[in-house]
C-alpha cells in the first residue's frame, strides 16, 4: 500500500509493502490515489514520495510477472502522472531505488538521496528491460553512455556516483525525509517544465552512431546468448532516434518480447532460487530456522596454493582477521607474495583501497608456518593438496591445537567429509566449505555436512558465505558432492565424443554457443589436466597400480577413455605447459588454437582401437553432455544429497558458468520436458550400454511417468525419507 499524509503544504506519500516496498498492483493504485488527492487539495503545494522502513522501493513485484493479470504496463502511466503533476514532486530515496522504484523517482521533479542509498535498473538481470519509461527518461537525465551502462548491465550504483552522474540532485548524510520536505517547500511555485524529463532532449554525443555501434558490439559480446541486454540497448537507441512518446511505444514493444521469452522466466526463477537456498535443511531435521551461527572473530587458512590465496583474499575483503599458514618458509613466501598481489589489485578497485583492507597490519593478516598460532581462531579453512592422508594428518593436528569451539572446514573438492572428520575429536565441528577458483571472484560456496556435522556448524558456514558475499548452498556428503559429481559424466561424455570422431573445438563451441562461459576442454586446459590425472591415479584408474592386462578402454566393467591420461603422459597439462587439448603461444599462454598434433593423435588413437570416425552434430554434443549431467542431478535429488532442484541450479549458475538465462540444468530440463530428456537418454544408453551415466535415473523415469510435473512439485514425488529434506 501507499500511505498518504498531509503536513503543512507538503503531502507525503509513503510506499509501504514490506520487506522491500515492491510495487504491487495495490501499491500502484494507492500511489495513484495519493497523487490525485494531493492534486485536488488546494492547500497542498508540493508532494514528497518516500518508502517505509528506510527503503524507497525495489521495483515491480517480481512475483507479479507470472501472475495471470500481470503488472506489465500499469506502472508507466503512474510515472507519467507523477511527472505531469502541476505541484512539484520530490523523491526521498533511502535504502534502494531499483527498477520500477527508480522509474518512479525519475518521474519525480526532484530526487534527493541518502548517502548510503543504492540505485539501479536491474531489470536486465531478470531478462527484462525497464518497462515504465525508464529507458527513455534516464538517457535524457544522465546522457546516453551512462544510461546504457546502467540499463544494459543492471548494476546498482551508490548515491555518491548517482550525484556525480546527475541522477540525484542532492545527497544527505541523515534525515532524508526532512531534507526532501525542505526541498519541496523551497521549490513550490518554481516552473516545472525544465524538471520534466520527458520534455528534455537526449544530450548529444559526438559521433552518436559510431558510439552506439561500438556499444552494441560490446553488449552482444557480453550477453552470450542472453536477449535482454540487446533489447535494453535497442530501447535506449530508440530514445536517441525518436521523440519521447515514440520511444515509449518502442520500449513497450520490446518489453513484451522479453516478457514472453523463456529467458525472463529462467532468470526470475534463478532470482528466487538463490533466495530459496538460504533456507537450508538436512534430512536429520536441522534447518536454518532453528540453528544459530557462532561468531567468527578470527580465522585461519592452511595452504596458500591456487585456492588458499583466493580464500585469504576473500576473508580479508570481508574484514575477518586471519592467520595464513604454509608448510615451509619457501611456500609461505611464495604464497604471501601471491596474496599481496591479489590484495593490492583488489584494493585498487576500492575506494579507500589498502587502508580499508588494512592487510599490511599483522593483527589482521598474519603469515606463519607455526600451527601454534591457530590456538585461538574460531574457524580454520584447510586448502592443502587433495590427498586424504595429508588432510587427515592436518585435521588430527588441528583438533589437538584449536580451541574446543573452533570450526574445522575443508576445501576438498571431492573427498569424504566423514573420513576427514574421523581424524578429529570433534566431528560435529567438521564441515566442507568448497570454494571455486578463483576463490575471491567466484560466488559459489558449496557447504557439505557430514554424518556428525552440527546444525551450528552449518549455520556458521552459511553465515560465512554471506559475510564473503557468496551464495552458500548446503549439500550432503558423497564423492564430488553436487557440483563435481554432476560434472563427471558431462566431462566423460565430452571425451567419449572425441574418441568417436569429434574435436575439442567442436565440443567447446557447441557448449559455448549454448551459453557456457567456457567449454569442457578449454576449462580442462585452464585448470590443468594433471589435477584429474593425479586423482585417477589415486583411485587406481591409471598409473602403476593398474593391474596388468586391464583393457585400455574399460575400467571396472565400464567404458573408460584413457585419452586424458595419454595427454598427461605426453606432458600436455594444459595452459601451464603451453599444450593440452589445444596449443598455446607459450607455457602459461591463454590463446587456445586447435593443435594439428592432437588431431593426428586422435586419428591414430581411433585406428589403434578400431573406432570408426563419424561426424557428430551439435545436437548430439549438447544432448550427451547436458543430459548426462542432468541425469546425475536426478540421482542426487533421489539420494537426498540436495534439498531440491533449485540447489543444483544455483550451484551450476554460480560455480560452473552455466548460462543463467537458461535457469540452471534442472530448470533447463523442465523446459525441454522430462519425457524428451528421458527418451534421448534411453536412445544414447542403448547405443552405449557400457556407460552408466547415460542410463536414465529412476527418479527421472518416475517424474516422466507421472506426467512431467512442474519443477516445484518434483520433490513431492520422492519417498517420505528424502522428501523430509
Ligand atoms: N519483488 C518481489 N519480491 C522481492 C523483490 C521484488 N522486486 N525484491 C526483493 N524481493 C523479496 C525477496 O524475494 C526476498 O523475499 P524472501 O525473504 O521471501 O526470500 C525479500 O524481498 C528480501 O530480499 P533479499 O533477500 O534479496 O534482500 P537483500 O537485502 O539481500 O536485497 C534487494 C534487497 C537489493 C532489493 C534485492 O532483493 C533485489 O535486488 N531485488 C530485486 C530488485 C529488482 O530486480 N527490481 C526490478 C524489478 S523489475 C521492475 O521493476 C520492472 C519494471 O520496470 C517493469
Ligand atoms: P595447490 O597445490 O595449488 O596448493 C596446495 C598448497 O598446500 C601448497 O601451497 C602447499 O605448499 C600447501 N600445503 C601442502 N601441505 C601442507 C601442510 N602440511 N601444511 C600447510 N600447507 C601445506 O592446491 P589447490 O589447487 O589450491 O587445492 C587445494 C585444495 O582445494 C584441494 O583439496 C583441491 O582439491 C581443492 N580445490 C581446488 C580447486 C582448484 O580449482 N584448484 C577448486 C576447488 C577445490
Amino acid at each position: 500500500m501507499a500511505q498518504y499524509a498531509r503536513g503543512s503544504a507538503v503531502a507525503v506519500i509513503r510506499l509501504r509493502n514490506p520487506p522491500v516496498n515492491a510495487l504491487s498492483r495495490a501499491v500502484l493504485q494507492a500511489l495513484e490515489d495519493g497523487l490525485k488527492k494531493a492534486d485536488a487539495d488546494p492547500s497542498v503545494k508540493a508532494v514528497m514520495i518516500c518508502g517505509e522502513n528506510g527503503k524507497f522501493s525495489a521495483g515491480a513485484d517480481i512475483r507479479g510477472f507470472s501472475a495471470p493479470k500481470r503488472l506489465g504496463g500499469a506502472l508507466g502511466p503512474v510515472v507519467s502522472l507523477i511527472e505531469s503533476s502541476e505541484k512539484p514532486v520530490v523523491a526521498a530515496i533511502e535504502g534502494v531505488a531499483l527498477g520500477g522504484g527508480l522509474e518512479v523517482a525519475l518521474g519525480c521533479h526532484y530526487r534527493i538521496a541518502h548517502v548510503k542509498a543504492r540505485m539501479g535498473l536491474p531489470e536486465v538481470t531478470l531478462g527484462l528491460l525497464p518497462g515504465a519509461e525508464g529507458t527513455q527518461r534516464l538517457p535524457r537525465l544522465i546522457g546516453v553512455p551512462a544510461a546504457l551502462d546502467m540499463i544494459t548491465t543492471g548494476k546498482h550504483i551508490p548515491a555518491t556516483e548517482a550525484l556525480k552522474l546527475g541522477l540525484v540532485d542532492e545527497i544527505v548524510e541523515e534525515n532524508t525525509i526532512e531534507a526532501a520536505i525542505r526541498l519541496a517547500n523551497k521549490v513550490i511555485g518554481q516552473p516545472l517544465g525544465p524538471r520534466r524529463l520527458s520534455l528534455k532532449p537526449v544530450p548529444k554525443v559526438p559521433n552518436m552512431e559510431a558510439f552506439l555501434d561500438e556499444a552494441l558490439a560490446k553488449v552482444k559480446r557480453q550477453a552470450r546468448g542472453c536477449l535482454a541486454p540487446e533489447l535494453c540497448f535497442q530501447a535506449v537507441r530508440a530514445a536517441t532516434q525518436s521523440p519521447f512518446a515514440d520511444g515509449v511505444r518502442r520500449e513497450r514493444e520490446l518489453f513484451q518480447v522479453l516478457l514472453s521469452s523463456g529467458q525472463a522466466q529462467a532468470l526470475q526463477y534463478a532470482f528466487f532460487a538463490e533466495r530459496a537456498v538460504r533456507r537450508w535443511a538436512t534430512p536429520g531435521g536441522a534447518s536454518w530456522s532453528s540453528a544459530a551461527p557462532q561468531p567468527v572473530r578470527r580465522a585461519a587458512v592452511i595452504g596458500l596454493g591456487t585456492m588458499g590465496r583466493g580464500i585469504v583474499t576473500s576473508l580479508v575483503k570481508a574484514n575477518i582477521p586471519l592467520v595464513a599458514l604454509e608448510q615451509d618458509l619457501e611456500n609461505l613466501n611464495k604464497g604471501r607474495k601471491a596474496v599481496m598481489f591479489l590484495l593490492e589489485r583488489e584494493a585498487m578497485k576500492m575506494e579507500g583501497g589498502a587502508q580499508v583492507l588494512d592487510f599490511h597490519n599483522p593483527a589482521r593478516l598474519q603469515f606463519t608456518v607455526d600451527f601454534d598460532l591457530l590456538r585461538d581462531v574460531d574457524l580454520v579453512i584447510e586448502a592443502v593438496f587433495e590427498n586424504m592422508a595429508l588432510k587427515k594428518e592436518i585435521f588430527h593436528k588441528l583438533s589437538k591445537i584449536c580451541k574446543p569451539g573452533a570450526l574445522l572446514c575443508t576445501n576438498t573438492s571431492a573427498l569424504n567429509i566423514d573420513e576427514i572428520a574421523s581424524a578429529t575429536n570433534r566431528p560435529q565441528q567438521v564441515i566442507g566449505t568448497h570454494f571455486f577458483s578463483p576463490a575471491h571472484v567466484m560466488r559459489l560456496l558449496e557447504i557439505i555436512y557430514g554424518r556428525h556435522t552440527s546444525p551450528t556448524a552449518i549455520a556458521t558456514a552459511m553465515q560465512l558465505a554471506t559475510a564473503l558475499k557468496k551464495v552458500g548452498v548446503v549439500v550432503g556428503n558423497c564423492f564430488g558432492f553436487v557440483g563435481n559429481r554432476m560434472m563427471f559424466p558431462y566431462v566423460q561424455q565430452a571425451v567419449f565424443l572425441l574418441e568417436e570422431g569429434s574435436r575439442p573445438d567442436a565440443v567447446d563451441q557447441a557448449l559455448e554457443d549454448f551459453g557456457f562461459k567456457i567449454g569442457p576442454f578449454r576449462m580442462s586446459d585452464l585448470a590443468g589436466l594433471d589435477v584429474g590425472w593425479r586423482s585417477r591415479k589415486d583411485q587406481g584408474l591409471t598409473g602403476p597400480s593398474l593391474p596388468a592386462g586391464t583393457p585400455a578402454r574399460q575400467r571396472r566393467g565400464q567404458r573408460y577413455s584413457p585419452l586424458p591420461d595419454l595427454l598427461c603422459e605426453h606432458g600436455r597439462f594444459g595452459q601451464k605447459t603451453g599444450k593440452g587439448w589445444y596449443l598455446y603461444e607459450k607455457a602459461g599462454g591463454r590463446t587456445a588454437t586447435p593443435d594439428p598434433w592432437l588431431l593426428n593423435f586422435l586419428s591414430q588413437y581411433r585406428d589403434t582401437h578400431g573406432i570408426q570416425t563419424r561426424f557428430i552434430d551439435q545436437e548430439e554434443i549438447l544432448e550427451r553432455c547436458l543430459f548426462s549431467l542432468i541425469n546425475e542431478g536426478f540421482a542426487i535429488l533421489a539420494e537426498g544429497i540436495a534439498s531440491g532442484p533449485e540447489h543444483l541450479d544455483v550451484i551450476y549458475i554460480n560455480g560452473y558458468g552455466w548460462p543463467k538465462h537458461r535457469g540452471g540444468p534442472m530448470f533447463y530440463a523442465s523446459t525441454v520436458g522430462l519425457p524428451r530428456v528421458l527418451a534421448k537418454l534411453q536412445k544414447y544408453s542403448e547405443a552405449h550400454p557400457d556407460v552408466p551415466g547415460l542410463q536414465p535415473s529412476a527418479f527421472l523415469k518416475k517424474l516422466a511417468a507421472v506426467g512431467n510435473p512442474p519443477l516445484k512439485e518434483w520433490m513431492s514425488y520422492l519417498s517420505q525419507q528424502s522428501s523430509k529434506l
